[in-house]
C-alpha cells in the first residue's frame, strides 16, 4: 500500500489541534494573514481555479467556477460553510469540526476574503452538539485573537462568522433548504434557478461549501495550485478525507489521494473482511448512491471514474457490504430514511419513498407480490428527475442496483403468500 500524506487530518490524535496556539504552532492562521495582508481576493479565486478543487460536499462541482458566478453588482455576498453532514455512511465533517476547528475557521475566513463577504455563517447539524461547542469555544479564541470580526490580521477587511445550529433534518443539507432554514423559515429546498450565486441567503448573492472544500482551500494557497491539481486524476484531483463504514476491520477516516482503487480502499486501507467473510457490494458515495460490485473494485475513487461506473462518488463515504448483508433489509432501512427524510413537496418524492418503504416492509414480513419487486425496481424512474431536489433523485440509485442484482433476496419475500392489497398494507 502507498503512504500518503495526511494534509486537513495532520495532527489529529496527535495533538490537541482545539487549542488557537497548537494550532499556530502548525502553521496555522498564517494563510489567513497572507491572504489578507498580502494577497487580492481575485488572486485566491484564480488559484483556487487552477487547482481544479471540486466541492467535497457531494456534487463535485468546481469551486473556483462556483465562486465565478457570483455577480459584480455591489450587493453583499455571503459564504455558508455547509457542516449539516447527514448522508448515511458520512462522518468526516463532523472529524474535522470536532477535532481540528480552528482549520475549519481558517479554511471559511480565507474563502469569504477571496469572495469578499461582508458575512460568513456556518450550519452546524442539530445532532452534533459537541462539535458545535467545541466549534464555539474556538471561534471566540479567534474572534478575540483578531482572526474573525473586525480588522482581521490588523488590515481593513473585517468579517463576521455566525453559527447556526440545524435540527436535525437532512434536507436542511441540501444548499436552499439549508439556506431557508438559515434564514427562519420551513427547511424546504427551494426552486432552482435562480442559484443561490445569484439569489441565496437573505437574497443576496452567496456560496454554499461543504466543511472539507473550505478546508482545502487553505492547504492550496499554502501549498499552491499546482500541488493539489498534480494530485490524482486531472479532473478529479487531491486528498480527499473518505470514511469507511460497514463491514471492514478498521471503519474510518481515511485520507487518501483520489484515483486510488476502490479494491486498495476496502483491502488496504480499510483493512478488508472479517475472517471468512467475502465482499459482496460496496456503496462508494454514501446512502444516496448506486452499488458497486465485484467487477468493479478496480475502479479509480474519483468523480468521474465511479460515475462512469454508474454510480457516484458523493460526499466520499464508502459503505462496505460482506456476503452476511441482507439487502432486503439494506434497502428497507435506507428507504425508511428517505421517506422520513423528505420534505413532502413533491409528489413523486414524498409518496415514491413512502410506497417504497410499504413495499420493502411487507415483504420482509414475507407478506409481499412478485409485482412489489418489479415495482420497486421501476417505481424510481417515476420519482428521479421528476423532484425538485436532488434528495428524490437519491433515493433511487441503491435500491434498483440492489433489486437488480439480487432480486431472489427479495423474491423471498413474495414466495409464502399470495400477497394483500396494496391500500391496505400502506394504510397500516
Ligand atoms: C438531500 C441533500 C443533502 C445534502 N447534505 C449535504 C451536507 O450535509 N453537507 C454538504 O456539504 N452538502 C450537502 N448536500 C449538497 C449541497 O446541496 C451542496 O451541493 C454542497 O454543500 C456544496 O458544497 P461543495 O461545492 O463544497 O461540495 C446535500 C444535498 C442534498 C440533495
Ligand atoms: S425532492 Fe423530496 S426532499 Fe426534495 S423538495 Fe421534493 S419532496 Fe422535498
Amino acid at each position: 500500500m502507498g503512504t500518503y500524506e495526511p494534509i486537513l487530518t495532520k495532527g489529529i490524535g496527535e495533538l490537541d489541534l482545539t487549542e488557537i496556539e497548537v494550532y499556530r504552532k502548525t502553521g496555522g492562521y498564517e494563510q489567513l494573514r497572507r491572504a489578507v495582508r498580502e494577497m487580492e481576493p481575485d488572486a485566491i479565486v484564480d488559484t483556487v481555479m487552477k487547482s481544479n478543487l471540486r466541492g467535497r460536499g457531494g456534487a463535485g462541482f468546481p469551486t473556483g467556477r462556483k465562486w465565478s458566478f457570483l455577480p459584480k453588482d455591489g450587493r453583499p455576498r455571503y459564504l455558508v460553510c455547509n457542516c449539516d453532514e447527514a448522508e448515511p455512511g458520512t462522518f468526516k465533517d463532523r472529524m474535522l469540526l470536532e477535532k481540528t476547528p480552528h482549520q475549519v475557521i481558517e479554511g471559511i475566513m480565507v474563502s469569504a476574503y477571496a469572495i469578499r463577504a461582508a458575512r460568513a455563517f456556518i450550519y452546524i447539524r442539530g445532532e452534533m452538539l459537541e462539535g458545535y461547542e467545541i466549534f464555539c469555544r474556538a471561534l471566540g479564541e479567534a474572534r478575540q485573537a483578531g482572526l474573525v470580526g473586525e480588522k482581521i490580521c490588523g488590515g481593513e477587511w473585517g468579517c463576521e462568522l455566525v453559527v447556526h445550529r440545524g435540527a436535525g433534518a437532512y434536507i436542511c443539507g441540501e444548499e436552499t433548504g439549508l439556506l431557508n432554514s438559515l434564514e427562519g423559515k420551513r427547511g424546504e429546498p427551494r426552486l432552482k434557478p435562480p442559484f443561490p450565486a445569484t439569489a441565496g441567503a437573505y437574497n443576496m448573492p452567496t456560496v454554499v461549501n461543504n466543511v472539507e472544500t473550505l478546508a482545502y482551500v487553505t492547504q492550496i494557497l499554502a501549498r499552491g495550485a499546482e500541488w493539489f491539481a498534480a494530485i490524482g486524476p486531472v479532473k478529479s484531483p487531491g486528498p480527499k478525507i473518505v470514511s469507511v463504514s460497514g463491514h471492514v476491520r478498521k471503519p474510518g477516516n481515511y485520507e487518501v489521494p483520489l484515483g486510488i482503487s476502490i479494491r486498495e480502499l476496502i483491502y488496504e486501507v480499510a483493512g478488508g473482511f472479517r475472517d471468512g467473510r467475502t465482499f459482496k457490494a460496496v456503496q462508494p458515495g454514501g446512502g444516496s448512491s448506486a452499488c458497486l460490485f465485484e467487477e468493479h473494485l478496480d475502479t479509480p475513487y474519483d468523480f468521474d471514474s465511479i460515475a462512469a461506473a454508474g454510480s457516484m462518488l458523493g460526499s466520499g463515504a464508502v459503505v462496505v457490504m460482506d456476503d452476511t448483508a441482507d439487502m432486503l433489509e439494506c434497502a428497507l432501512v435506507l428507504q425508511r430514511f428517505f421517506a422520513h427524510e423528505s420534505c413532502g413537496q413533491c409528489t413523486p418524492c414524498r409518496e415514491g419513498t413512502h410506497w417504497s418503504e410499504a413495499m420493502l416492509e411487507r415483504l420482509l414480513e414475507g407478506r409481499g407480490r412478485k409485482l412489489d419487486v418489479d415495482l420497486l425496481g421501476t417505481i424510481g424512474d417515476k420519482i428521479a428527475g421528476h423532484s425538485l431536489c436532488a434528495l428524490g433523485d437519491a433515493s433511487v440509485p441503491f435500491l434498483q442496483s440492489v433489486v437488480k442484482r439480487f432480486p431472489e433476496e427479495f423474491l423471498r419475500g413474495a414466495a409464502r403468500l399470495p400477497g394483500v392489497p396494496l391500500l391496505a398494507a400502506a394504510a397500516r
